[in-house]
C-alpha cells in the first residue's frame, strides 16, 4: 500500500492520513534537546518526501521556525500547514490573537496558514472564544491570511470533550483536533459521529502518546484501569495488554497497532504522529501504509476498553 489521502471534511483539502506533529512529547526532538534544529527539520523533510503533506505545529511548541526551514524552497501549495494560538486560562485578547498570527506567519516564512486553530480551549472559555475570537479569525480569513478555522481541546483536563460538544453546536469550525486512542475511545460517539454529520475535518491527537509508546507505561495504565473497574481483568493480559494485536493481528508493535486502530475509525481524517527519531518516523510511515488490522482484532480493542473514560494515555 501507499500513503492514503483523504478529504479533510468541508475544507476540501486533500490530506495524507498521517500528519506529522511538531508538538506532543517529542516536539521533533526539541523538547529534550535530542536533536539540533536542522536534524528536526530533516525529519519533516523526510516525512514530506515520503508522501506526508500535513504538518501540525503551534506557537506554543516553539517549532514553527523549524517547519519554516523544512518547507523553504518547496512549492507552498504542496504542504498543508496547521498551527495554533494558545488561548490560556485567562483567555487571550483579540489583539493577542492578531499578533500571534503575524508571529506564526513570520516564523513559518509563509503568507498564509491552511488551518489556524484556537489551541487548548477549556470548556469555560468556549463562549468567550466564540463571541470574541472567532470574528477575528473570520477577519483573518477574509484577508487571506488563513484558509480554514480550527479548534483544539485540552484533553488532559477535559476528558469528556465538553468544549468540543459546545463547538459542535456552532457552525463556524472547519476543523477540530480531537483526543482519541485505543485506551480512551469516548470521542467516537460524542465528537466523531456528529463531526461526520457536519462534514467537519478531524485531526486525531494522542494516538500513541506515552502509554502506547512505552510498554511499562501501558501496563501501569491498564493496572490503574482495572483498579478503577474500567477494564475487566479477565479480558486482558496485564503484562502484555495489546499482545493479541501482534500475535493475532499481524501488528509489528504497539504503536503500529495504535496508529492503525485510529486510522480505521470512521470520521477520522488525519492521524497525527510525532517523533524526534528518524527510525521511528520510518516505522510510523510503514504503519500508515499497512492494510487494516483484522476486524476481529479491531473489535477486541474496542471491546476491552469500551468503558474507559478516565485516562488519555498521557
Ligand atoms: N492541540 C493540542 O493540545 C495537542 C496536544 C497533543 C498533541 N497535539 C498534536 O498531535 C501531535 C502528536 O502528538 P501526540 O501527543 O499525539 O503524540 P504521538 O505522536 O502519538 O506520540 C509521540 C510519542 O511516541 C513516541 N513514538 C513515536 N513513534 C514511535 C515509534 N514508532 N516507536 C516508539 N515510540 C514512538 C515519541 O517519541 P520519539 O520522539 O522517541 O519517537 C513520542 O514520545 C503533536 O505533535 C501535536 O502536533 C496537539
Amino acid at each position: 500500500m501507499f500513503m492514503e489521502y483523504r478529504t479533510l471534511g468541508r475544507t476540501g483539502l486533500r490530506v495524507s492520513v498521517m500528519g506529522l506533529g511538531a508538538g506532543g512529547p517529542s516536539r521533533l526532538g526539541q523538547r529534550d534537546n535530542v536533536n539540533t534544529e536542522s536534524e528536526s527539520a530533516n525529519i519533516l523533510r523526510q516525512a514530506l518526501d515520503s508522501g506526508v503533506n500535513f504538518i501540525d505545529t503551534a506557537q506554543a511548541y516553539g517549532t514553527e521556525g523549524i517547519v519554516g526551514q523544512a518547507i523553504a524552497g518547496r512549492d507552498r501549495s504542496s504542504v498543508i500547514i496547521s498551527t495554533k494560538k494558545s488561548v490560556g486560562s485567562n483567555p487571550i485578547t483579540r489583539d493577542e490573537l492578531r499578533t500571534g498570527l503575524e508571529n506564526s506567519l513570520r516564523q513559518l516564512g509563509t503568507d498564509y496558514i491552511d488551518v489556524y486553530h484556537l489551541h487548548g480551549v477549556a470548556p469555560e472559555n468556549y463562549a468567550y472564544c466564540r463571541s470574541e475570537l472567532v470574528p477575528v479569525m473570520q477577519d483573518m480569513q477574509q484577508q487571506g491570511k488563513i484558509r480554514f478555522i480550527g479548534v483544539t481541546e485540552a484533553w488532559n483536563s477535559d476528558l469528556s470533550h465538553e468544549m468540543l460538544k459546545q463547538a459542535l453546536q456552532d457552525d463556524v469550525w472547519d476543523v477540530m483536533m480531537i483526543g482519541f486512542n485505543v485506551l480512551n475511545q469516548t470521542a467516537r460517539d460524542t465528537v466523531l459521529v456528529p463531526a461526520m454529520q457536519q462534514n467537519i475535518g478531524t485531526l486525531i491527537m494522542f494516538a500513541v502518546r506515552l502509554a502506547l509508546s512505552r510498554s511499562d507505561r501501558l501496563s501501569e495504565e491498564v493496572q490503574k484501569l482495572i483498579e478503577q473497574g474500567q477494564i475487566d481483568p479477565a479480558e486482558i493480559d496485564i503484562d502484555d495488554p495489546l499482545g493479541f494485536a501482534l500475535s493475532e493481528g499481524g501488528a509489528i508493535s504497539v504503536p503500529d497497532a495504535a496508529y492503525r486502530f485510529c486510522r480505521e475509525e470512521p470520521g477520522t481524517h488525519v492521524i497525527l504522529s510525532g517523533t524526534g527519531n528518524p527510525a521511528h518516523l520510518q516505522d510510523n510511515l510503514a504503519s500508515f501504509e499497512r492494510p487494516p488490522l483484522p476486524e476481529s482484532v479491531m473489535q477486541r480493542m474496542k471491546h476491552i476498553f469500551r468503558n474507559v473514560d478516565s485516562v488519555t494515555g498521557q
